[in-house]
């Protein structure tokens, strides 16, 4: 990567660095007005840095916390409306369970950990006495449909449990914490300045965005060539770009709850707006977005349903001025949007200010089209940071 200024996430862990929560902690709302961060684009680098390799249990774990984020990155964007969390066991540094939420509706990570140590969670009085839990994310303290996970982990004697990040969710936002120091259990954080929190804020952070804005976060992803513009004519569904930026761009798809386009792209180069190159994940979520009733969808790729899709493709219309149907977005529970924008669709977007993380694929071949760099400089986007991609470059911009 060249040139690459990761900017700190927004809210802060109050688990501050070394502090022992059994002793008493206080621990504060973590609503925080800071800045957008290209949260997608630090993600994906830290992980190429970081993959995860595969341990046998019994192992040691080098890293728990490390592993535990690793393992919630596996869940990153296939868990909305919930936010992706990963957790991981060790006693005496060995691996006795891991574990990450996998879909909303099935077990949280901590759980899906501790049935991967063999214990089933509701029956027995097996304990966790000398184990120790890296989780991502607070467990939570509420009754959804397992129960509150930091009772579980107090109820089977967990001797210290480390926790990324807070959870900023009123019904939660330090309750967990309460549960496990009350029952005795040592709960430590990592710091505001640890890299792993950085991670961990990040990994929740469209969930954070929604809850707090009540739109999805959106990733606006444009191809352009070396004159820095944008096929809009009869040429625009041949690629632009390499197939290193296209392949990414299926990384990209695979990481968010859905994806969208603008009625004139999907007509005209009815796209299927799936997950291909072999990369494993479900389909996302596939949404046209107009501002007129009657859009006739009936001819379009994007609806013919697949074997890995997730959810369904959807005509989304609204007329609201800005609006791009993110309120109803985010209604339905969509923490992440990447939206495949047209010239018109980008420069309305842009315009609207919502656009969170904005990532541009140069080609070094010439195109002949509309330029993005003044509508890049009138709506006053930052470089964040550029690297290489096969033969082009990615820019990518934040608000
Ligand atoms: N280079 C790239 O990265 C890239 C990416 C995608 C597409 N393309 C090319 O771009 C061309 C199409 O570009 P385009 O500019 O005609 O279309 P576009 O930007 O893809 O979509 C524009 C459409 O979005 C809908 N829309 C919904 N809400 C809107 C709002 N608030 N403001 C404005 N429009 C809104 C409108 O549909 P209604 O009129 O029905 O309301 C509008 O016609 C195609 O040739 C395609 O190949 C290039």
């Amino acid at each position: 990567m060249r040139g690459c200024t990761l900017l700190q996430c927004p809210s802060k862990n109050l688990l501050e660095e070394g502090h022992n929560a059994r002793n008493g902690g206080h621990v504060e709302s973590l609503i925080d007005q800071s800045p957008s961060v290209p949260c997608f684009e630090f993600l994906f680098d830290f992980f190429q840095k970081h993959p995860r390799r595969e341990i046998r249990r019994g192992a040691q774990v080098d890293d728990p916390m490390l592993r535990a984020l690793q393992l919630a990155w596996e869940g990153f964007g296939q868990t909305y409306p919930n936010p992706p969390v990963g957790a991981v066991i060790t006693r005496g540094g060995a691996l006795v369970g891991e574990g990450y939420h996998r879909f909303a509706g099935g077990p949280h990570a901590e759980i899906e950990a501790i049935r991967d140590a063999g214990i089933v969670v509701d029956k027995g009085p097996e304990s966790f006495e000398n184990a120790s839990m890296a989780v991502t994310l607070e467990p939570c303290s509420h009754y959804g449909k397992t129960g509150p996970c930091a009772e579980r982990l107090a109820a089977l004697h967990f001797n210290d449990v480390q926790i990324a990040t807070l959870d900023p969710t009123p019904k939660v936002n330090g309750k967990g914490v309460n549960i496990l120091r009350d029952a005795g259990v040592c709960v430590e954080g990592l710091g505001d300045t640890s890299e792993y929190a950085r991670v961990a804020r990040a990994l929740m952070h469209p969930f954070w965005v929604r809850e707090r804005s009540a739109k999805p976060y959106v990733i606006v992803k444009i191809a352009i060539g070396h004159k820095g513009t944008m096929c809009n004519d009869s040429r625009g569904a041949l690629p632009i770009t390499s197939d290193a930026s296209r392949y990414m761009v299926h990384q990209l798809r695979a990481k968010v709850d859905a994806i969208a386009v603008g009625a004139s792209t999907a007509l005209r180069d009815n796209p299927c707006l799936d997950v291909r190159f072999g990369i494993g994940a479900k389909n996302p979520e596939r949404r046209v977005l107009t501002r007129s009733h009657g859009f006739d969808c009936s001819t379009l790729k994007m609806f013919e349903v697949k074997a890995k899709d997730r959810g369904k493709s959807k005509v989304m219309v609204d007329a609201t001025p800005g609006g791009f149907a993110l309120r109803e977005l985010a209604r339905e529970g969509i923490t992440s949007l990447l939206v495949e924008a047209g010239p018109t669709l980008f420069s309305a977007m842009l315009k609207a200010s919502v656009v969170d993380e904005l990532w541009v694929f140069q080609s070094p071949n010439t195109h002949e089209g509309i330029g993005v760099q003044d509508v890049l400089a009138e709506n006053a986007m930052q470089l964040a940071c550029v690297r290489d991609v096969g033969p082009d470059t990615l820019q990518v911009y934040l608000r």
